[in-house]
């Protein structure tokens, strides 16, 4: 397959008289895709019924005749002013009771039925227009759900959509009752009407609550979507996606991407680096103008199996953005380097957000390819080396993984819900196991978690799983390696308790969790033979044997080579150590690489990412700061 390069534009920034010219240079510089529309309703529908499509068909047609292809995105991320007007009661609702005023985006309540039609409705007219349209390839539905925190709403919409959602799963109020747990402080219902969103309660509500409110808003999102979907297929063979984010998990992208043909996401490495990752000061200034090694990897592999194997970047930083804490510019060659490890990681597509910076509004201090005077910034030389690079590089295709590391949205509500320690987050979790993998030099796949087949990978590790499905927990018995489960691993029931039998609660393994401890920062538990655990440790009873101990004799990692259960929440280097002698086990050969220095196997070639800001040898190769390098397997 041939891999592709794009950029996002908005036509309706710029007077038409720059459409051609932007349009060529594009091409110039070796773009395929142009993504548009997505927050252009106030152009396509000034005022409600009064459409004005023109300016869209004759910019389609401009980038069209310059040979690119578009991406045209549903701009139902931006309802405009009179939207409000017509139904002031779809502005969601913060977890305080305050609305979420018009004035910037996204400020709509995913459950409001008026507005959903409105999305229909102008989905419907773009669809019927552009369906066949020769220019447009690909849609996008919406823009980032779950961006500016939108996804949990608690407007009247939202409580009326709960209470049907609860009615139908429990049928009764007794029987919500029953699986919530409702005798305790007396929180007994007697009909679904009762039931309020889980804000403003005197303290913490009942996790159950919580959990199956988390459930719903997540499946609003699916369906909100979906009602996208069905409407753009109807009219058009082109591929659809959405564009999901950094770190967000407030929405079950696995249920979503069910739906889309294409996952991509918005990579942003220094703004991630700046405002959405726990590292010390002396991470964050050693990868300030590089980003973190391993965030962006970790979500192409996520995105890979939201997409189920088909992904794009939608949108790639370019230079400085606006909107983190502190916005650094990249190193020289990273805007290169981050649209490599993309590629290496399968993505059909990359496209740089954005092409021009806008001289006005809220992101007029991020950079484009080009700067407002349309001179060209230092990422559009890259894009075009990469462009270059591309039409005489082998296929980088996607490679099966060594090892499989299994990824749940549900879970990341439960422990946010219930986190027991205030640091126990399930991304931070599994991200750690990721990164620990990442520094043994291999490739990853992440799966989600109703996967039924194991067989593939020698390792699959599961950690932080807050319940097993039944058809993971079947998958286990056929695993074709070693599976590594905990901490925390199948603690509760789907409906929030504790199990029966205690946790994990594992066929074939005699492991029972006593007693759990959540440990401030700088609390460790020590391990015997060295290492520890931080954050989280558990005591754990039962016959199982224990192959590793804690220094005070309780077990740190016990059960069989094929299933085995980790009891604690492991210190970097004492995970990386564990996971080392695991892989030996199976026989998955590791490498210990240097901090900035990652590698990942494609299509055969094995590429080499220098995200340090100097120099590294590796392996006989001398790479140089912010380089990638690639050579045959
Ligand atoms: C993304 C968003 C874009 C733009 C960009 C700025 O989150 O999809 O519309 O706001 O961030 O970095």
């Amino acid at each position: 397959m041939k891999r592709t390069l794009g950029v996002c534009y908005y036509p309706e920034h710029w007077p038409e008289d720059a459409w051609p010219e932007d349009a060529r240079r594009m091409a110039d510089a070796g773009l395929t895709w142009v993504r548009i529309g997505e927050f252009a309703w106030s152009r396509l529908e000034p005022a409600p019924g009064r459409l004005d499509f023109d300016w869209l068909d004759r910019a389609i047609a401009t980038l069209g005749a310059a040979g690119l292809k578009v991406v045209l995105g549903t701009p139902t991320a931006t309802p405009p002013r009179w939207m409000v007007d017509r139904h002031p009661d779809m502005l969601a609702v913060d977890s305080r009771g305050r609305p979420r005023n018009f004035g910037a985006r996204r400020h709509y309540c995913f459950s409001h039925r008026g507005y959903l039609q409105e999305c229909v409705r102008i989905v419907t007219l773009l669809a019927e227009r552009y369906g066949r349209n020769p220019h447009v390839a690909a849609w996008q539905t919406d823009n980032e759900y779950g961006c500016h925190d939108t996804v949990l709403s608690y407007s009247d919409a939202a409580r009326h959509a709960f209470r049907d959602w609860l009615a139908q799963k429990y049928q009764s109020a007794q029987a919500l009752n029953r699986a919530w747990g409702n005798v305790f402080w007396s929180m007994e219902y007697d009909s679904f009407d009762q039931i309020d969103l889980p804000n403003l309660t005197v303290t913490e509500p009942n996790p159950a609550h919580v959990m199956d409110f988390r459930r719903f808003a997540s499946d609003q999102v699916v369906a909100f979507n979906r009602a996208q979907a069905e409407v753009i297929r109807r009219h058009s063979d082109a591929p659809i996606a959405h564009n999901y984010m950094g770190r967000i998990t407030e929405f079950d992208h696995f249920a979503v991407g069910a739906d889309l043909d294409i996952a991509s996401w918005d990579s942003y490495p220094l703004g991630f680096l700046s405002d959405r990752l726990e590292a010390d000061k002396a991470h964050k200034s050693a990868f300030l103008r590089q980003g973190d090694p391993d965030f962006q990897a970790f979500h192409h592999d996520l995105y890979r199996a939201v997409g189920r194997g088909r992904w794009w970047v939608m949108e790639q930083q370019p230079g400085p953005v606006n909107w983190a804490p502190w916005n650094p510019a990249p190193l020289p060659g990273m805007v290169r380097l981050w649209t490599w490890e993309a590629l290496a990681h399968g993505a059909e597509a990359v496209c740089y957000f954005r092409w021009r910076q806008a001289p006005f509004a809220q992101e007029q201090m991020h950079a484009g390819l080009l700067r407002p005077d349309s001179a060209p910034a230092p990422g559009l030389a890259e894009a075009a080396q990469v462009a270059r690079e591309l039409e005489q590089a082998p296929d980088a295709a996607a490679a099966p993984g060594d090892v499989a590391l299994v990824f749940d949205y549900e879970s990341a509500w439960a422990w946010d819900t219930q986190p027991q320690g205030a640091d126990f987050d399930y991304f931070r979790l599994v991200f750690a196991w990721y990164r620990a993998l990442r520094r043994l030099g291999l490739n990853i796949d992440i799966l989600p978690p109703d996967t039924a087949d194991l067989s593939a990978w020698k390792l699959v590790l599961v950690p932080g799983l807050f319940t097993l499905r039944a058809r993971l927990r079947a998958a286990l018995a056929t695993a074709g390696g070693a599976v590594v489960l905990g901490p925390r691993t199948n603690a509760k029931t789907p409906d929030f308790a504790i199990p029966p039998a205690l946790p994990p609660d594992l066929p074939g393994l005699d492991a029972r969790v006593a007693r759990v401890e959540s440990l401030p920062p700088g609390a460790r538990v020590g391990l015997e033979g060295g290492g520890a655990f931080a954050h989280w440790a558990e005591e754990v009873e039962g016959s199982a044997p224990v192959i590793r101990r804690r220094a005070d004799g309780l077990p740190a990692l016990m059960g069989s080579p094929a299933l085995q259960y980790l009891t604690g929440w492991p210190c970097d280097t004492t995970l990386r150590t564990l996971l080392r002698e695991i892989c030996r086990q199976q026989g998955i050969a590791t490498r210990d690489l240097p901090e900035g220095l990652r590698t990942r196997v494609a299509g055969g070639l094995r590429f080499w990412f220098n995200h340090a800001a100097e120099p590294v040898a590796c392996e006989g190769q001398d790479i140089p700061p912010a380089g990638v390098i690639w050579a045959p397997v």
